[in-house]
């Protein structure tokens, strides 16, 4: 079948999740490779358990699956997989969440995450020029003091690093733990961006804004429940990083026609699509694009703005910025469907 425009076309993805981009036949592969014993012994058995009542019941499966990472050679080879597969779907600009507490605690040296996954993204970059980098992740319901851990540790790496993230279970995790954290990530020139109003408050989306200072919101669609927030992340277009498959997935929508992506749109965020744990939820980030699209009949303009929208929201300086903006124009004039 021919892509669709929407498909086709160069776009940026700024949530994902290297850890939860691991497919099933590559966890089967490094846990024969590693002798790492897991519960399943076909892709098809892991598959069947992607069956999720909400975000805890996945972060569990999550976290078991990374047990089977433990070389840098993993590390690489899990982010290297990522960025081939995200090409295939035409993204040219990726930012990733990487989760050093997922590993470390494993015994795995803090060096092997990071050395790993960012020599893929520089092989990658040589090998098809996709351009992007690491969000360093950190796990909410883990302490402050672990979190200025992780940041200290990160300190070799420093020019290397992008952005600081939160991920993992929101409710009673509420940004405000981790102010110390973000000022000191702020004092190492990191980006700042954080989970927030995925499962939990719309307040919670205030705090990361107010008291973090980030610069865009990882979900943030229960900004919804707060008509006065909704307003004040339009007139700011603070983007949010909306996963649409994971949001079904997770039960935070019923299904796609009920999402609220469009309302946002049009509402004026500067929403973005993502995939968040590809694997885990039924499709990459084209897909994501694709299903959205014909769930919610979202017209030319509004993809169009969507692709837009993930550029305007990337992490790149300006000339880098207005190169895929003006890729995006030759290839997608205005008002073309
Ligand atoms: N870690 C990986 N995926 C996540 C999600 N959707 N929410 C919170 N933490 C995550
Ligand atoms: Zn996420």
């Amino acid at each position: 079948m021919t892509p669709s425009l929407v498909e086709a076309v160069p776009k940026a993805e700024l949530h994902i999740h290297l850890e939860g981009s691991l497919e099933p036949d590559m966890l089967l592969a490094l846990a024969a490779r590693n002798k790492v014993d897991i519960p399943y012994k076909t892709a098809d058995e892991l598959r069947a358990a992607y069956d999720f009542a909400n975000l805890q019941e996945f972060l569990e499966l999550y976290w078991a699956g990374q047990s089977v990472l433990i070389t840098e050679r993993d590390f690489y080879d899990l982010t290297y997989a990522y960025l081939t597969r995200a090409r295939q779907d035409n993204v040219v600009h990726a930012e990733a969440y990487i989760l050093p507490q997922g590993h470390t605690p494993r015994g795995v040296p803090f060096a092997a995450v990071l050395d790993g996954a960012l020599a893929a993204f520089a092989e990658a970059q040589r090998d098809f020029g996709i351009t992007g980098g690491l969000i360093l992740g950190l796990n909410r319901h883990e302490s402050e003091d672990a979190a200025l851990d992780v940041v200290r540790q990160a300190r070799p790496w420093r020019d290397r690093i992008l952005a600081l993230g939160l991920e993992g279970p929101e409710k009673g995790n509420p940004p405000s733990k981790f102010v110390r954290v973000y000022d000191a990530a702020r004092d190492l020139g990191w980006h700042l961006t954080a989970h927030a109003g995925e499962e939990g408050p719309p307040a919670y989306i205030v705090e990361a804004l107010d008291l973090l200072k980030v610069e865009r919101i990882d979900h943030g669609v229960r900004c919804d429940r707060d008509p006065l927030l909704v307003r004040r992340l339009a007139e700011e277009r603070v983007p949010l990083t909306v996963c649409p498959l994971s949001n079904v997935m997770l039960k935070v929508f019923p299904n796609l026609a009920q999402h609220n992506l469009r309302r946002l749109l049009r509402a004026g965020l500067c929403v973005t699509v993502n995939s968040d744990d590809p694997p885990y939820f039924g499709g990459y980030v084209n897909a994501n694009y694709a299903q959205s699209v014909k769930a919610l009949g979202l017209t030319a303009a509004e993809q169009q703005r969507l692709v837009r929208n993930g550029f305007e929201a990337a992490f790149i300086d300006d000339e880098l910025r207005e190169r895929y903006l003006g890729d995006l124009d030759r290839l997608w004039p205005a008002g073309k469907a």
